[in-house]
């Protein structure tokens, strides 16, 4: 079964969604066939990491002779451009930019300026490991029009996090891109950390309690079944409901109301008024009735859907010389016929269906 099978496997009745903000565009707005509008792209600018998270880019199948595709496949930073305009026609107001490791790709910055200047973009957001942001480099980027950062830490404790990137990078230098993320203004910091039975769960507590009364939120996300390389196992996986017990025994928690539609995390707030905490749950609390996101990959693959099997290839369209109404026509005919949900319909067998793999289009 492949998995564009399975998401037609079972109908769902959603209902229809209205979009946050108006739209320069609003007439050519389109809908999903479970009538989700397009409303986030997130956009993988390489499929390279110097990270080799054992979830993610395991050493043993991303080891030195793993081909990553040569810089000429890659879209060029016009042609992202030229895209992220025509999804804004469709209805597109949030830019997320993801990798691999989005800071690896060479004069980033130039790319978040020229993406700051389509109307309809109202947010452009970076998802990166930190290791290679400086403060010079936050303040360039919050200089050309980015407005926030994710920044994944997995654990405090070095043992752990080293284990965990494979590459034995030091919590502390993640810990100053955090600060320097804050100092620069691209906030809300967020930081992701994947947990992952045996690996990081022992750390839930401490994370909460360094980044508890901070202005940083920490997003606590279950380990996914995305790619095929991590060998996933469901009893890998530490649930939303045992995370939220483990950190509201120690500090009371209660639930907050998300901040826009298609939000993937579920949040909660420290009832003795010291900050607030996401759940990321795609694995016991899916959220694809509310996935208004779509995902570019570096060498211009569109994926409609995190766990997908297979992309419609907007480069070769672009290259042929396709004009805007044809490309415009494309994305309409992609989005209008999407049924994925992947995560509402996991069973024992998906995981094992072939995916994408997450360095290939981001988280
Ligand atoms: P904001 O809401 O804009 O702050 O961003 P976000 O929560 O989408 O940010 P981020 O990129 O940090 O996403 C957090 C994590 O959620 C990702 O790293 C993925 O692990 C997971 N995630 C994001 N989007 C999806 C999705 O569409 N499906 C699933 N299953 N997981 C997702
Ligand atoms: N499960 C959950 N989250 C993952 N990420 C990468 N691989 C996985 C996985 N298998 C997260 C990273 C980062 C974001 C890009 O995606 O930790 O925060
Ligand atoms: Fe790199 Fe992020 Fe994947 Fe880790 S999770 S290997 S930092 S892309
Ligand atoms: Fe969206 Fe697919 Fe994630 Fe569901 S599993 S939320 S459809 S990306």
């Amino acid at each position: 079964m492949t998995i564009d099978q399975c998401s037609n496997r079972k109908q769902e009745t959603a209902t229809p969604t209205v979009g946050n903000s108006p739209h320069p565009d609003s007439s050519t707005e389109i809908l999903d066939t479970l009538s989700r509008p397009l409303r986030d792209l997130r956009i993988s600018v390489t499929d390279r990491c110097n990270f080799r998270c054992t979830y993610c880019m395991p050493k043993e199948i991303f080891g030195p002779n793993f081909t990553f595709l040569p810089q000429r496949a890659l879209l060029s930073f016009e042609e992202i451009t030229k895209l992220v305009r025509l999804f804004a026609r469709l209805g597109v107001t949030k830019v997320r930019l993801t990798g691999g490791e989005p800071l690896l790709r060479r004069d980033l910055w130039r790319l978040i300026e020229m993406i700051g200047t389509i109307d309809g973009i109202d947010d452009i957001a970076l998802t990166t490991n930190g290791s290679l942001l400086t403060a010079q480099l936050a303040h360039t980027l919050k200089s050309v029009g980015l407005r926030r950062v994710t920044i994944s830490l997995d654990s405090l404790d070095d043992e752990i996090f080293m284990r965990m990137n494979d590459v034995a990078f030091p919590v502390a230098k993640v810990l100053e891109a955090i600060s320097y993320a804050d100092s620069a203004g691209l906030t809300p910091v967020k930081i992701n950390m994947v947990v992952k039975r045996g690996g990081n769960d022992q750390r839930i507590l401490t994370m909460a309690e360094h980044f508890r009364g901070t202005p940083y939120i920490l997003r606590f996300i279950e380990f996914m079944d995305v790619g095929n390389s991590n060998g996933w196992r469901m009893n890998d996986v530490v649930s939303a409901k045992q995370i939220l017990s483990t950190v509201g025994q120690k500090w009371p928690l209660e639930p907050l109301l998300s901040d826009q539609r298609g939000e993937v995390a579920t949040r909660y707030r420290y009832v003795d008024g010291q900050g607030e905490i996401g759940i990321i749950a795609s694995v016991t609390r899916a959220f694809c009735s509310g996935c208004t996101r779509a995902r570019l990959s570096s060498e211009g693959q569109l994926y409609t859907c995190l766990f997908a099997g297979s992309g419609s290839d907007l480069r070769t369209l672009m290259r042929n010389g396709a004009d805007d109404e044809e490309i415009i026509d494309v994305l309409k005919n992609i989005w209008h016929v999407r049924s994925d949900r992947y995560s509402q319909l996991r069973t024992e067998a998906t995981p094992h269906l072939p995916k994408i793999e997450m360095s290939h289009i981001g988280g």
